[in-house]
């Protein structure tokens, strides 16, 4: 939810914080601040992206050590006095997460005057006055875990330590890593990768202290640790837009190639038969992936699924048992309900992730993981992991070759329905309704439309419609109806026939083979039909999307309000 970058070493500090913080961005983008050493700790912060952050900066600064972080609020508005690095005492620091007790541990802190709304600034002064009684940082942040509920990420520097940066997680990311321009802490892996591949995970209660020669792990007990150095064998260069326009726009077109990616490398997948129920547990697009899947495998291994948003789950009596296996998908590996979720059921049942950030939070806990091969995605709008997740789920169904599949894929992406986007992007309200599986890629498109242009659209249950929600519907209000099982065509095609009687737009997607001309639509995509059905209705779901919210001119890849890995709660 929100991005932590400290470095120290050998380097100007600023350009490389700034760097580091810009490929960050995605994970919150409301506010970004450094604090860098110079003879004291200066703190410079501003509201809004980074580059208004920037504009107030010397690059030239002399200054080797500092400690920065982009924001996505959560307590307290997106302004610069909430914005972090936060400084009370002697202590000044940047956050990732929530401390969920901040209310009860400022009542204990009366003694200081808060400058801004926020919990981390809470934090900022519980370690001064820790500091006050035992002015021994380690020990410290060694008592955090008692006193603090929530989850923390931090970078710390002190008034009178200005060559050490220290760091502290619990159920946040971060990462350390030691270079030979500097060393530095992290919230994921790619903000290192233009200085070094290898890495270190910190684990819970992992205490760091680094300088520019020297960097020591601890356990909560203060005992040196000696931790797994990690290799990153992804390829960074494939974090850049190439020829396309934005991140979005590139990832939908990397869709055939990331698939058979993800194909290639998961034949060997796990035999669901030997459980008599499943659950599927995600958020978002994770969720809307987990009922394709839960379509997929109780038709093709007749088995029950209940698919339920994590955030939900983990307040429910989930009635597992040992014969349950629940499937968590997480494109980042980082939600916090997700991971909340595998927290709780993880003794109980047998827990198998789908996710596409190696090594990520949810990877860990999980007991079999399987990775998507959807490579880094940078827009915050899921497309090409949310396809790769749900390939993993149908392969696991069906265990077919998607060699014709692919080439479908291409096929279709040759088309990109801007003139259909240019019927929608004035429009206000819209819908999107289908039955069943149809449903289910509804609510996928539903959700892409909002988040990227903001239009209000709501997915529908094409038979659920006349029993309301109809009276919404008037003349040229758009509905994008889907229509690709020949079981369920004939009854769609009866709804859609009750909203255009009411003065909808209707654009109409179905499949080659249901296809039929008629006066029920006023635009029609036909796609090929394939028995991965789903990847290839996705595609003009997401390309009108995208063209849309172009035409809207918003801001596609950071859409407002947003952040890629949403680590809060
Ligand atoms: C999808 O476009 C959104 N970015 C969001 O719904 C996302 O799918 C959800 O937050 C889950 O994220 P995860 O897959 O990283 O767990």
């Amino acid at each position: 939810m929100c991005g932590i970058y400290c470095y120290v070493g050998k380097k100007k500090a600023i350009p490389v914080l700034l760097d580091g913080l810009a490929s960050l961005e995605y994970r919150g983008y409301d506010s970004a601040g450094i604090a860098y050493v110079t003879d004291k700790i200066n703190i410079i912060k501003e509201k809004g992206r980074l580059d208004n952050l920037k504009k107030l900066l010397d690059l030239n600064t002399d200054t080797y050590l500092g400690i920065g972080h982009t924001r996505w609020a959560t307590h307290g508005k997106p302004n610069k006095k909430n914005a972090h690095p936060h400084h009370q005492g002697k202590v000044t620091l940047v956050h990732n997460g929530i401390i969920e007790n901040y209310q009860e541990l400022k009542s204990l802190l009366k003694e200081y005057k808060f400058k801004s709304e926020t919990d981390t600034e809470v934090l900022c002064c519980l370690i001064d006055k820790l500091l006050k009684e035992n002015n021994n940082i380690l020990k410290v942040l060694s008592k955090l875990n008692e006193l603090v509920k929530g989850s923390y990420a931090l970078g710390i520097i002190l008034n009178d330590d200005l060559n050490n940066i220290y760091g502290i997680k619990k159920n946040s990311p971060l990462i350390l890593a030691k270079s030979d321009i500097g060393n530095f802490l992290a919230s994921d892996i790619p903000a290192i990768l233009k200085y070094t591949n290898e890495y270190i995970l910190l684990d819970d209660n992992n205490i760091v202290k680094m300088s520019k020669d020297e960097v020591k792990i601890y356990d909560s007990k203060l005992n040196v640790l000696d931790k797994k150095i990690n290799t990153f064998d992804g390829d960074i260069n494939k974090i850049s837009k190439g020829k396309y326009e934005h991140f979005l726009l590139k990832e939908i077109y990397e869709q055939p190639d990331v698939l058979y990616k993800t194909y290639l490398e998961n034949q060997n997948l796990p035999d669901l038969k030997k459980y008599n129920k499943i659950h599927i547990v995600g958020c978002g697009s994770a969720y809307h992936a987990g009922l394709v899947g839960k379509y997929y495998i109780e038709k093709y291994c007749n088995i029950e699924v209940n698919v339920e948003i994590a955030s939900e789950y983990r307040y429910k009596n989930n009635f597992i048992n040992k014969n349950t296996l629940v499937i968590f998908i997480s494109q980042s590996g980082e939600t916090a309900d997700t991971l909340a979720c595998v927290k709780k059921v993880k003794d109980k049942c047998d827990t198998l992730g789908i996710i596409n950030v190696i090594d990520s939070s949810i990877a860990r806990e999980v007991k079999n993981v399987i990775y998507t091969k959807a490579g880094c995605e940078i827009a915050v709008a899921t497309t090409k992991a949310y396809s790769c997740q749900i390939l993993v789920l149908m392969m696991m169904a069906l265990k077919k070759d998607i060699t014709n599949l692919i080439s479908k894929i291409n096929n279709l992406l040759k088309n990109d329905y801007e003139e259909i986007a240019k019927k929608i992007y004035k429009s206000e309200h819209l819908f999107y309704i289908g039955r069943d599986i149809d449903y289910y890629l509804a609510l996928e498109g539903s959700l892409k439309l909002k988040e990227i242009s903001y239009i209000h659209s709501e997915a529908y249950a094409a038979g659920e419609l006349k029993h309301g929600t109809i009276s919404l519907i008037e003349k040229n209000t758009i509905v994008i109806a889907i229509a690709t099982d020949k079981d369920l065509v004939e009854k769609t095609i009866s709804n859609i026939k009750e909203v255009k009687a009411r003065g909808a737009y209707v654009i109409y997607i179905t499949t080659n083979s249901l296809d039929q001309e008629s006066d029920f639509y006023d635009e029609k995509i036909v796609i090929e039909e394939d028995i991965y059905q789903p990847l290839l209705t996705i595609i003009p779901i997401q390309l009108i999307a995208y063209h849309v919210a172009k035409l809207r001119k918003c801001d596609i890849d950071k859409p407002k309000n947003l952040a890629k890995s949403v680590t809060v709660e």
